[in-house]
């Protein structure tokens, strides 16, 4: 079902500390207009869902291994991510597709595993700068998000379309670019929420956040200041009319 979801991608930030004390901030600042999500590091999880208990915000994890249990040395499971208090998981982020090897079909296991498991899916999909000179973002897009929903019941999964080249570098790719993008996944996806990811900053949520087909943010640096996470709210509800 499409709603506004602005999610928090902590990648591997903080310590607990750290996360805690951010964490307490934003379930003092965010009410339940829009919904949030925080995915911090796996090792905050657990202490994370007692700090956003009777709060509005959602907590997901970045990552998990597809198998229940086993001998995986390292791995997490969605068992175990649902115990700790995970409803979303971040899956096929480009940092695991391009730095760990992650590929179309590892992540589609994953998507059938987490579904199984009660957990919702955050789909990550996006090109290269070197595919998109080569004219092929559109190809490689619709390809992960075939590959990786292939037989999946849609119902809690949520698409993030984030643009390796706009990544981490703050400039995100540019208003037509993302609303060219946008408009191509909803033909493959329809209802579900599809969010933009890279480069998102208070300065430029609002115009990212008028543009139709987005509905939401995966907001990476910018989520680790509580102040501008909440700016990036607010401007994304202004734009959007939320009142
Ligand atoms: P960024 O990261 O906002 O720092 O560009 C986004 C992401 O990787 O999800």
């Amino acid at each position: 079902m499409r709603k506004n979801i602005v999610a928090a991608n902590w990648k591997m930030y903080f310590s607990m500390g750290e996360a805690q004390s951010v964490a307490e901030r934003i379930a003092e600042v965010v009410d339940n207009k829009t919904e949030v999500i925080v995915c911090p590091p796996f090792v905050f999880l657990d202490r994370l869902s007692e700090v956003f208990l009777d709060t509005p915000i959602k907590l997901g994890a970045q990552n998990m291994y597809f198998e229940e249990k086993g001998a995986f040395t390292g791995e997490i499971s969605p068992v175990m991510l649902k115990s700790v208090g995970s409803e979303y998981v971040i899956l096929g982020h480009s940092e695991r597709r391009h730095i760990f090897g992650e590929d179309d079909i590892d992540i589609h296991k994953k998507v059938v595993s987490a579904i199984e498991h009660g957990l919702k899916p955050i789909l990550c999909v996006g090109e290269t700068l070197a595919q998109r000179k080569d004219d092929k973002a559109k190809d490689v897009v619709e390809r992960q998000i075939i590959t990786a929903l292939d037989g999946v019941d849609l119902s809690g999964v949520v698409v993030a379309y984030e643009p390796v080249w706009a990544i981490g570098t703050g400039v995100p790719a540019d208003l037509n670019t993302v609303s060219e993008m946008h408009t191509f996944i909803r033909g493959l996806v329809e209802d579900v929420p599809i969010l933009y990811g890279g480069s998102v900053k208070d300065k430029n949520a609002y115009e990212l956040a008028q543009i139709n087909d987005v509905d939401g943010f995966l907001v990476g640096s910018a989520s680790l200041d509580t102040d501008t996470f909440k700016k990036i709210i607010d401007e994304f509800e202004r734009a959007k009319g939320v009142n």
